[in-house]
Formats: C-alpha cells, sequence, structure tokens
C-alpha cells in the first residue's frame, strides 16, 4: 500500500468491513444483496479471507456453512439457496437438485482448499483453527475426489467444466465457440439481472438462454456426473479453472502432511498428473497458454487474464513466466488498471461487460500471487495497488471498467 495515507487505508478497511457485515446473512455472506443474494462457491473462499482478516470465527464459519451443502458423491455446488429470496433466477425450483440443501447442480472453481491452508497457517498454533481445518480437510478431500472421477474420467490431468458458470467467468469471449453447441431455452421474461444491473453489463440474451438450456439439459440427467460428461455439449479444459485446482491440489496436500500423512501419495499423483497436462495448455505460438474445447479437441484463440493463471498453480516454467510478465505489462499500457478480464487489444474487448473486459479483484489477487512467485514484484505491485484505486476511488463493486 505504498503511496497512501494511514487515514486512506483505514478508512479502505472500515469500508470492506462494513460491505461484509451488511451482506451477513448469519453464517455465509451474499455476494451482493439484490443481484446476488444466496451463497456463491468461489465468492465464499474470497470472503472467507475478507473475514480472517479481523474475525477467524466467522471465516471458519462461512466455509463450513458452504460444506453443509456439499453432496453425497463429493461435489460442492456452486450456489447454494440456504432460503428463499426473491429476485433472482434461475432459483431452487428451476434447477431441483438432489443435495442436502437446495442448491445449483454444477460447481465453481475450487479455491477452497488454498482459503483453509491460508486460514491456518495465518492462525499460527491455534488449536482452534487445526479442530476446523481436521473438520474440513475430509470434505476438501471428497471435492477433489468427485473432481478426478468426474472431470476426469480418463486420468489424462486436465478436469473439464461442463457449464460458463463453473468457470465463474460466466460470459468470457473463451467459451462462445463451445457454448454455441449448447441448446437454447427462452427465458427473457424470467431474466432478473437486468433488473438489478444495466443489460449492456451483463451476459447477451442468447447466451442466458444456453446457458438455461445446459441447466435443463443436467437435470433430465439427474445431475448424473457420468452421463453430464458424455452428453454434455459443453465441455472445456480451462486454464484458469485447472490452475486454480492445480493450486489447490498443491495446499491439499501440504494439507494432508500435517493432517493426514496416508493421504499425500493419492494427492502428490493429481499435482504431479495436473502440472503436466497444464503445461499441454502453452501454445508456443502465441506464447500465451490457451484454454482446450473437449468437444471438438481444439485450443480455443481467444487471449484472456486466464492465460496467466498458470504462474497462480506455479507450473510454468521461468522462461514462460518472462513471456508472459511481457504480455501483461503491454496490457498494462493499454488500459489505466490492471488486470482486464480479456485482451484489451482484441477487437471483441467490451469493458464494461461482466467478463468480456473489466477489471475483477479476485483475478487481481490470485495474479499477484502469481506474478510474485516468479519475481514480477512490479507487476504484482501494481496488480494489487490498482486494485485498492479502485476500491478506494470507485467503491466495493462487483467489477471495474479498465479505463475508469
Ligand atoms: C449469475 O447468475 O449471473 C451467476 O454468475 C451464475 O453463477
Amino acid at each position: 500500500m505504498t503511496n497512501r495515507s494511514n487515514a486512506e487505508n483505514d478508512e479502505l478497511t472500515r469500508v470492506a468491513k462494513e460491505t461484509l457485515r451488511a451482506n451477513d446473512r448469519g453464517g455465509y455472506t451474499v455476494p451482493s444483496p439484490q443481484l446476488y443474494p444466496y451463497q456463491w462457491l468461489w465468492d465464499s473462499g474470497f470472503i472467507a479471507l475478507g473475514w480472517a482478516a479481523f474475525d477467524e470465527e466467522r471465516a471458519w464459519r462461512e466455509l463450513e456453512v458452504l460444506f453443509s451443502a456439499q453432496w453425497a458423491n463429493g461435489m460442492v455446488p456452486h450456489l447454494i439457496f440456504h432460503r428463499e429470496s426473491t429476485g433472482y433466477f434461475p432459483g431452487p425450483d428451476v434447477w431441483r437438485a438432489p443435495g442436502p440443501i437446495p442448491s445449483s447442480g454444477i460447481t465453481q472453481p475450487p479455491v477452497l482448499a488454498t482459503v483453509v491452508r491460508r486460514l491456518l497457517e495465518r492462525a499460527g498454533s491455534s488449536l482452534d483453527a487445526e479442530r476446523r481445518a481436521r473438520y474440513l480437510y475430509p470434505k476438501l478431500l471428497a471435492f477433489h475426489r468427485w473432481f478426478v472421477r468426474a472431470r476426469d474420467p480418463e486420468r489424462g490431468g486436465l478436469y473439464a467444466i461442463v457449464h460458463p458458470w463453473e468457470s465463474g467467468l460466466d460470459n468470457s469471449p473463451i467459451w462462445d465457440t463451445a457454448l454455441a453447441r449448447a441448446p437454447r431455452l427462452p427465458v427473457a421474461e424470467l431474466r432478473h439481472d437486468t433488473g438489478h444491473v444495466a443489460a449492456e453489463q451483463r451476459p447477451r440474451a442468447e447466451e442466458y438462454e444456453r446457458y438455461l438450456g445446459l441447466v435443463a439439459l443436467f437435470r433430465d440427467l439427474d445431475y448424473e456426473p457420468e452421463a453430464v460428461f458424455e452428453r454434455s455439449p459443453f465441455k472445456v479444459a480451462s486454464v484458469s479453472f485447472n490452475a486454480i485446482l492445480q493450486r489447490a491440489n498443491l495446499d491439499l496436500l501440504a494439507l494432508a502432511e500435517h493432517l493426514a500423512p496416508d493421504d499425500t501419495a493419492e494427492i502428490g499423483g493429481w499435482v504431479e498428473r495436473g502440472a503436466t497436462a497444464l503445461e499441454g495448455l502453452w501454445d508456443e505460438a502465441s506464447s500465451f497458454y490457451l484454454s482446450r474445447d473437449l468437444v471438438s479437441g481444439d485450443a480455443i484463440a481467444v487471449r484472456a487474464f486466464e492465460g496467466f493463471m498458470p504462474l497462480f498453480a506455479g507450473s510454468a516454467s521461468a522462461a514462460q513466466a518472462d513471456s508472459l510478465a511481457a504480455t501483461a505489462r503491454r496490457w498494462g499500457q493499454q488500459v489505466h488498471y490492471l488486470m482486464p478480464s480479456s485482451d484489451p487489444g482484441a477487437p471483441g474487448f467490451e469493458p464494461r461487460r461482466y467478463w468480456r473486459g473489466p477489471v475483477w479483484l479476485n483475478v487481481n489477487w490470485m495474479l499477484a500471487d502469481g506474478f510474485s512467485r516468479y519475481g514480477h514484484d512490479d507487476l504484482a505491485q501494481r496488480l494489487r495497488s490498482d486494485g485498492i484505486r479502485l476500491a478506494t476511488d470507485a467503491g466495493m463493486w462487483e467489477y471495474f471498467d479498465p479505463n475508469t
């Protein structure tokens, strides 16, 4: 936090705490009161890090409540309807999922093992933290085992997502071609999101129809993982999803070394396979990591922030990291604030449309970690200070225009 007064920092911290408290629904935190009035998986992971800064007990609780929705097969759903709320579509009546608590039937980036490791380490020798990590550990392991069975049945080391919402990057241009194969369900008059946020910032009508077409398909398949994997017309090995899972497996391994040494061989095997598979997404011609369409088998030639994400997983080489850093510095000259969610020089760049251009602070957090791990401290510092400037000057928003 260079060049900022203590008063500015105190004020930012005060507003951040106030935002968490205002969105606290008693054990879980809604990402926003109107647009997102339930609990979301990866949001809660990052939110727990926020709580941990001033209320450790509440941070653990966020994760425990999240895991109360874990399915018997190990999957943790991306969206949990703890109690009824209006103003969101698609709600529990649309999903009709089989978990212990009404939920969606798909998952989201598994940042949770990374978060648990951080909470445990920052707690030092606290017995309570140790107890809570021990409680969560088998649930994390079951979740990661589910990924192996359900999303990498041939054990190649790359995990598939079957819906753009599973990536967390809903309408990123990366998904366009694969999503075009999904069936359309007319839902224009059912959408609530465009009542809360300007339509120009949200996914387009056609994308939404296909999002819901996939939901209907999975529901008709009773969310049976093998059938979903077989039949989904949208099946992508996303760089960012795989990098987050690779990092989570590394963090799970570190937890297992401490909590359950018998599991280390199994988790170590996933880590090894994952690192090699992630490297297979490197595109030599463009010196960038590209997601792969697992239906067509093609690399998806769309450059988005996720191409930097193997740095967060630590699987890239030093030479690859240098080349990625050069690209990130170029992007940084094209916008005022890093990191735009897609290539600011690409023709389809839309600085205000959700994941087609805006800056997201969780992305800055992961990429700052990645660039600093590889010694590119200038970029790590810029990612942090741009994020702080955005939150200070504009407020606690979901995403930000990288130019204004
Ligand atoms: C939405 O409804 O926009 C969510 O991002 C889905 O997870």
